[in-house]
């Protein structure tokens, strides 16, 4: 969607972005100085908090690394503030086309007034972004267009969205052909729905998300393209959708948010949800197990100053296993080509 932002808005994104992309030479300092220290993987800790101390006493005189974690506070601190403000600046311009993008149809959007958050989500400032996913009335927009497609998109290595649509390369090609339905659960602000759209343009997309604002944002995404898709929402791991109804069930980016109870129902739910041999498919952060420990200690890190307060427990998790728990069968799993991330578990529900 076209918009544009007033030059203070602009000039305050841009330079979290800036700087994001100015700090990031110092990583290859502060891992040589652990290099310099005789600290290997191999080394370190099995505990993970035994780990964390023992690789920051290493860089505790390090001011390559001190610096890169103050700029890394600096943008997750002021990352959703930033955003805010750019978008409040623009509102009033943008309301009205918001508001008929909204109601153009033909995705519909089924709110659901008596839910219940679950106490892990409700009023979390997820990576930090002020206010959580309900953080403003406009998250959706905010988040989706701003703070996703305007900082994260732009910081990441990588083509952030090419590889919502790779994702899908892991079902197999027959089986693509066939999808016909399907449930995403976190669908967020629709931008991982998109992929599965133009990867499987006959098939009928239904999004499951907690959050009201993320979803009015996914259901402007969908008219604006003139994608039916059906929006509902609910906990991924009670979804109310009926079972044995979808030819594929997925999530992109989902399962870290959440404790090890709730992924366990999630793919409980999933596999409800799947037809008999239908696909699961969930692509998310890398297991700790597939990282040597300095890659797991540096993840580890990273989710802890970078608010995501599950990430630790589901990188510890067996997703694999709990998708055969489940009932699936055929489960495998692994980084997406060639790399760690995503991690990609794909399973099957018995016919
Ligand atoms: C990292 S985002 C997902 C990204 C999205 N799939 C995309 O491609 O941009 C995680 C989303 O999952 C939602 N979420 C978290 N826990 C959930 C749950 N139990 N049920 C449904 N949605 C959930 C959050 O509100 C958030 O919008």
């Amino acid at each position: 969607m076209e918009f544009r932002l007033r030059q203070r808005g602009r000039a305050e994104m841009e330079f979290l972005v800036d700087l994001a992309l100015a700090a990031r030479p110092l990583e290859a300092r502060w891992r040589a100085e652990i290099e310099d220290a005789g600290l290997t993987a191999d080394a370190l800790p099995e505990d993970l908090d035994a780990r964390h101390a023992v690789v920051e006493r290493a860089l505790a005189r390090s001011d390559a690394f001190a610096t890169a974690a103050l700029v890394g506070d600096f943008a997750s601190v002021e990352h959703g503030r930033a955003a805010q403000a750019a978008f409040d600046e623009v509102a009033d311009a943008l309301r009205p086309r918001l508001a008929e993008l909204e109601a153009q149809g033909p995705a519909t959007l089924e709110a659901n007034p008596q839910l219940v958050p679950p106490a892990y989500w409700d009023g979390v400032w997820f990576h930090r972004t002020t206010g959580g996913w309900n953080g403003h009335p406009e998250m959706g927009f905010i988040h989706g267009e701003l703070i996703h497609r305007h900082y994260v998109a732009r910081t990441f290595p990588g083509d952030i969205f090419a590889q919502r649509a790779r994702v899908l390369s892991r079902l197999p090609q027959a089986a693509r052909a066939k999808v016909r339905t399907v449930c995403e659960l976190g669908t967020s602000s629709g931008h991982y729905t998109v992929a599965l759209q133009r990867t499987l343009p006959d098939a009928h997309i239904t999004g499951v998300e907690l959050s009201l604002p993320m979803l009015r944002q996914a259901q402007r995404v969908a008219n604006a393209h003139g994608w039916p898709w059906r929006l509902v929402q609910g906990p991924a791991e009670a979804t109310g959708l009926p079972g044995n109804s979808f030819d594929l069930v997925t999530s992109y980016i989902l399962l870290h948010e959440l404790p090890a109870e709730a992924a366990n129902a999630v793919w409980r739910e999933a596999y409800r949800l799947c037809r008999p041999g239908g696909w699961v498919l969930m692509a998310d952060v890398t297991p700790y197990r597939a990282l040597d420990r300095l890659a797991a200690w540096r993840a580890d890190w990273l989710a802890r100053r970078g608010g995501e307060p599950w990430w630790r427990e589901s990188a510890s998790m067996d997703h694999a296993e709990a998708a055969r728990q489940a009932g699936f069968v055929d489960v495998t799993e692994g980084g997406l080509d060639g790399a760690p991330y995503p991690w990609v578990t794909l399973g099957r529900k018995p016919r």
